[in-house]
């Protein structure tokens, strides 16, 4: 019985992989190599703005954290010939996204310029609500879509 019971996790956790794959619902969303790498490039760089962004608010630099989302946080790269780039290529949830994100990360420089200005707990709130609003973003983009 208990042999059995062994070869039955053994074989459902065998298949977990393969639930996963076939779970995958994302589009794909085909971009040609180098509008890939500009893009992930952006993406990168998002991860390193919010850690910082992490470490400024720890450290209660306020005014660099909120300066750092609103001119880094965003889902296009910079270069206005790469945005455009992204945006011939991008699906239209992609650049609803996008729009999404850019408000949220707006969201989330006026909430830390206002606790910056209150120093309370209903301002602190505020930031983890706004912080929130901006990862939700990140999460719901990626759940949709895939470049490959
Ligand atoms: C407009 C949609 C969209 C938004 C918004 C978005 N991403 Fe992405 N991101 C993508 C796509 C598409 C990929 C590629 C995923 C794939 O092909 O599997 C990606 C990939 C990434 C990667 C992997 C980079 C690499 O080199 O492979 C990181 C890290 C990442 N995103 C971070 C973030 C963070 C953090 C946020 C929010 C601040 C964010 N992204 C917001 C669409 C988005």
């Amino acid at each position: 019985m208990r042999k059995i019971v062994l070869t039955l996790c053994v074989g459902l956790l065998a298949a977990l992989p393969l639930a996963g794959r076939a779970q995958d619902v994302r589009e794909v969303v085909p971009m040609p190599p180098e509008v890939q790498r500009d893009m992930l490039i952006a993406m990168r760089d998002h991860v390193i703005v919010l850690d910082t962004v992490f470490s400024h608010m720890a450290t209660e630099r306020y005014r660099e954290a909120a300066a750092l989302v609103e001119e880094r946080l965003r889902a296009a790269p910079f270069d206005p010939a790469k945005e455009a780039a992204f945006a011939a290529y991008a699906n239209a949830d992609m650049k609803e996204a996008d729009a999404a994100l850019r408000h949220a990360a707006k969201g989330l420089a006026a909430a830390i310029r206002k606790l910056d200005a209150a120093r309370d707990y209903a301002a602190a709130k505020g930031v983890s609500a706004a912080t929130s609003n901006v990862t939700t973003t990140c999460v719901s983009c990626h759940a949709r879509n895939r470049l490959r």
